[in-house]
């Protein structure tokens, strides 16, 4: 492939369902001018709930399909999939892999404070994953990690300012409260949907760390530095497959990304089994 045409590849963007659009959204703002494939796992969704052998293998799926559609990078928009699955996907994948646990650690390590909350799901929270990143980049770090499962078909159901998520959040995070926690890892796609609330209950004092940010400027550095972002002048297009339901996805990415995507192409994950990097 000569080199003007490989700058026009898209870039992948990957999550369980429809919730990485919140990282898509970032990356959009970050990147306006790139073409993305995004493929949310919608006949597979939750994750969250998943063991670790499972997850990996749907990752690697996604990877395969991603990779099938020819795009320059990849970027793991869901947190249970970057904790259960990175190393893996970094090993096997072609082009640049991104996952969004590193970025939010480096997020919230470069705030005050030395108490990190970490709210996930449980899959993200029982890896363990951003506690022992956190550790190993800062060993005075203290760190409280729970899963809030309930957020994920709230911020779905679009219940984003709403006294029932307001009383689910003062539940979930009561303990972070007394605890003094000064830092909140969103560890999860769907929470930054729910910043207001969570904002509200944890008090202005308290900074939410949401990866998508430093993860796109991640993404952007990375490919002015090979060499590898697009020239075109229009904005750029995205390309969006799931593995089921699509009237629903277009409905939710008005929630989710402020854009309705009414284009919206089945795939079926499992026929990249046999093609596994
Ligand atoms: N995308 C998932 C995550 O960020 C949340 C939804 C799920 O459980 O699949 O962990």
């Amino acid at each position: 492939m000569n080199e003007s045409v490989a700058c026009e590849r898209p870039i992948g963007v990957f999550d369980s369902g429809i919730g990485g659009l919140t990282v898509l959204r970032e990356l959009r703002r970050r990147l306006p001018r790139e073409d993305f494939v995004y493929l949310g796992d919608s006949a597979r969704v939750p994750y969250g709930t998943k063991g670790e052998k499972t997850v990996r293998h749907f990752a690697l799926e996604a990877l395969a399909c991603l990779n099938d559609r020819e795009v320059k990078a990849v970027v793991v928009a869901c947190n249970t999939a970057t904790a259960l699955a990175i190393d893996l996907l970094e090993a096997r994948s072609p082009v640049p892999v991104f996952g969004v646990i590193e970025p939010g650690v480096r997020a919230a390590l470069a705030r005050k404070g030395s108490r990190v909350g970490v709210i996930g799901t449980t899959a993200t929270v029982g890896s363990d994953r951003y506690a022992q990143r956190l550790r190993a980049l800062d060993p005075a770090v203290e760190v409280l990690s729970r899963p809030c499962p309930l957020f994920v078909p709230l911020a779905e159901e679009g219940w984003v300012e709403d006294p029932i998520t307001e009383s689910v959040a003062q539940r979930y995070l009561e303990e972070f409260l007394e605890w003094g926690a000064e830092t909140m890892i969103l560890g999860c796609t769907h929470y930054p949907l729910l910043k207001g609330i969570i904002g509200r209950v944890m008090g202005s004092g308290v900074g939410l760390v949401d990866s998508a940010e430093v993860l796109a400027d991640a993404v952007a550095c990375l490919l002015e530095e090979r060499c590898e972002t697009s020239s075109r002048e229009r904005e750029g297009r995205v390309e969006v497959l799931v593995t089921d339901v699509p009237q629903r996805f277009a409905r939710l990415s008005e929630i989710f990304l402020s854009l309705r995507l009414d284009d919206v192409e089945v795939v079926d994950l499992e026929a990249f089994s046999s093609s596994l990097p």
